[in-house]
């Protein structure tokens, strides 16, 4: 990046805490409320998006886009455009037709705050507009690039990413899927975007070659982690810590890791995945340290 954002020996929390904070303003600037009756839907998505999140995805893209040297004004347009869709599918997952959920990042969800409709706007709002950042001539000054990203992301969260996964994963409910099946859902439902995230760097620096496929191992393999530890949090966590509620999944009966495998036998596979997710780093040596640093944190949170 040409601008550092942290020093090279940052850790996960301070990176964390950097990350959220550029991102959480850009955020604020892109959703300033207009006077007209439409600001319900701005303020119903500021208090979705500016909620206290881990911002895991925004510090994903900056990390990776340090990789590659990617100008950070860059960097941070993509940081917020994936949040925003992040922040879109929570309010919808918590939505009565989905999980039904009444608590998200230690507040009342967008539905309960607001109300259903508002909440599903607030949803497409915030989806709709994450392509337009990405349009933006502030993402990056080629019209190619910005319109790689857009497919990009597009991919990773249409029907062949994460809404079909949040569709197997409704499915999923009422009918019995093996290892497998949930494993392609979890890889749909979150891993797609996480993996997005992870290769933005790679296309607003236009690189390619064996990097950036490292870098895509990286992703496959933390994303199923991640939403791993997720179901294991589900368990083991408390609602205190995750700002949702717990015991969540067993109550609905969700098709996860956890209710296939049984805790211990799931917390086992995250962890091989990290240990694969970190092999892939390699050609980058002491470079990737920080996401090798975020690999860990990603099974061993309890937020
Ligand atoms: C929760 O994501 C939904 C999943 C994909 C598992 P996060 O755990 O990243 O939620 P926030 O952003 O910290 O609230
Ligand atoms: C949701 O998975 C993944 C999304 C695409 C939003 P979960 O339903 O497990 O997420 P939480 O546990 O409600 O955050
Ligand atoms: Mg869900
Ligand atoms: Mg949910
Ligand atoms: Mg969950």
């Amino acid at each position: 990046m040409t601008e550092r954002l942290w020093p090279d020996s940052v850790s996960v929390a301070e990176a964390t805490a950097i990350a959220a904070r550029l991102t959480d303003a850009l955020t604020d600037r892109l959703l300033g409320v207009p006077p007209g009756l439409e600001g319900r839907v701005y303020e119903a998505m500021r208090y979705s998006a500016l909620a206290p999140g881990k911002r895991l995805r925004p510090l994903l893209v900056l990390a990776a886009a340090r990789l590659f040297g990617v100008a950070r004004r860059s960097a941070l347009q993509v940081a917020a455009a994936v949040e925003m869709v992040h922040t879109y599918s929570l309010i919808h997952d918590d939505l009565p037709a989905m999980d039904d959920s009444d608590l998200r990042r230690g507040r009342p969800t967008c539905h309960i705050e607001f109300d259903e409709a508002t909440a599903i706007l607030a949803g497409d709002g915030l989806l709709t507009m994450a392509f337009g950042v990405l349009a933006h001539p502030d993402t990056h000054g080629e019209g190619a690039v910005r319109c790689e990203l857009v497919g990009a992301l597009a991919a990773a969260a249409g029907p062949a990413g994460m809404v079909g996964g949040q569709m197997i994963d409704l499915i999923a409910e009422c009918q019995t899927l093996d290892i497998g099946a949930i494993t392609r859902l979890q890889r749909m439902k979150t891993g797609a975007l996480i993996a997005f995230a992870c290769e933005s760097g790679a296309i607003l620096a236009k690189a390619g070659g064996d990097l950036r496929t490292a870098l895509r191992g990286y992703a496959h393999d933390l994303g199923l982690a991640f939403q791993i530890a997720d179901d294991l949090l589900d368990v083991e966590g408390s609602a205190a810590e995750t700002g949702k509620p717990v015991g969540a999944d067993a109550a609905a009966g969700k098709a996860t890791f956890v209710s296939i495998l049984g805790v211990e036998r799931a917390r086992a596979q995250a962890e091989l995945l990290i240990d694969q997710a970190i092999a892939h780093l390699e050609g980058f040596e002491e470079r990737a340290e920080l996401l090798r640093q975020i690999a860990r944190y990603v099974v061993n949170r309890r937020t």
